[in-house]
């Protein structure tokens, strides 16, 4: 599982991780922003809040989640984004995973400070066809506007402008911090400095999931 603030980099090390692990990324937002992009019923609901920063009711994403998790795909291992974000939640999903015979191996718990969440998503650029991150200046696109792997437009989020970011971090501050202590307790959570190089906090990211699957390894 992936825990940390609006920016930390979660959507992109959640990317290359799973890639390199063999597991399958889940992503609660990009579940939601995909709703949104078709008009479905969930998305039309979920609009509204996601555009002001707020979290989307827990009924409405559970549901989605739950249902994800019951996908084929699963079974190879999964890395979770972006869900729980409140202890409600984090109930919730203690309850989906026992359903089925599941469980969470290790939380990496992705740090960063404020003014780096800031700069980041303020120029974040998302491809609007394969969902790969860039940034304007730490990860610019080869070519202009264009996703470097599928070729496809980029865009910015809707969600991504200062007023709507502050809004998130504060709804972070106060609704998912307290997951912090809640998978500390169950001795699973990990804290990495997020504030550095992409690739640094990788390799680390590996080298944890590396050590709980083979504990003799250094
Ligand atoms: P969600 O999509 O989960 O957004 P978030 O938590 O706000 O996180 P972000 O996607 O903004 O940041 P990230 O950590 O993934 O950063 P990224 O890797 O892109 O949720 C969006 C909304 O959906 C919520 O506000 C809510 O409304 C709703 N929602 C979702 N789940 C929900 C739930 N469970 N319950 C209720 N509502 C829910 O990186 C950011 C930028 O930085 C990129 O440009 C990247 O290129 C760059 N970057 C990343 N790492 C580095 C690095 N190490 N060095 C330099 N640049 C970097």
């Amino acid at each position: 599982m992936l825990l940390g603030p609006p920016g930390a980099g979660k959507g992109t090390q959640a990317k290359s991780f799973s890639s390199a692990v063999g597991v399958v990324h889940i992503s609660t937002g990009d579940i939601l922003r995909e709703e949104v992009k078709v008009n479905s019923a969930l998305g039309t609901e979920a609009k509204g809040y996601m555009d002001r920063g707020a979290l989307v009711p827990d009924e409405l994403v559970t549901k989605m989640l739950s249902l994800r998790l019951q996908r084929e795909d699963v079974k190879k291992g999964f890395l979770l984004d972006g869900y729980p974000r409140n202890i409600a939640q984090a109930g919730t999903l203690d309850g989906i995973l026992k359903g089925i015979r599941a469980n969470i191996d290790i939380v990496f718990y992705l740090d960063a400070s404020e003014p780096v969440i800031i700069q980041r998503l303020t120029g974040r650029l998302v491809c609007s066809k394969c969902g790969a991150n860039f940034h304007i200046k730490n990860m610019p696109p080869k070519v202009d506007m264009l996703c470097d792997n599928c070729g496809s437009k980029l865009y910015q989020r809707s969600d991504d402008n200062v007023d709507t970011i502050k809004t998130r971090l504060k709804v972070y501050l106060k609704e998912t911090t307290s997951l912090i202590e809640y998978y500390q307790k169950k001795g699973i959570l990990t804290r990495i400095n997020a504030d550095g190089d992409a690739d640094v906090v990788l390799r680390e990211m590996i080298s944890l999931a590396e050590k709980i699957h083979d504990p003799h390894k250094v």
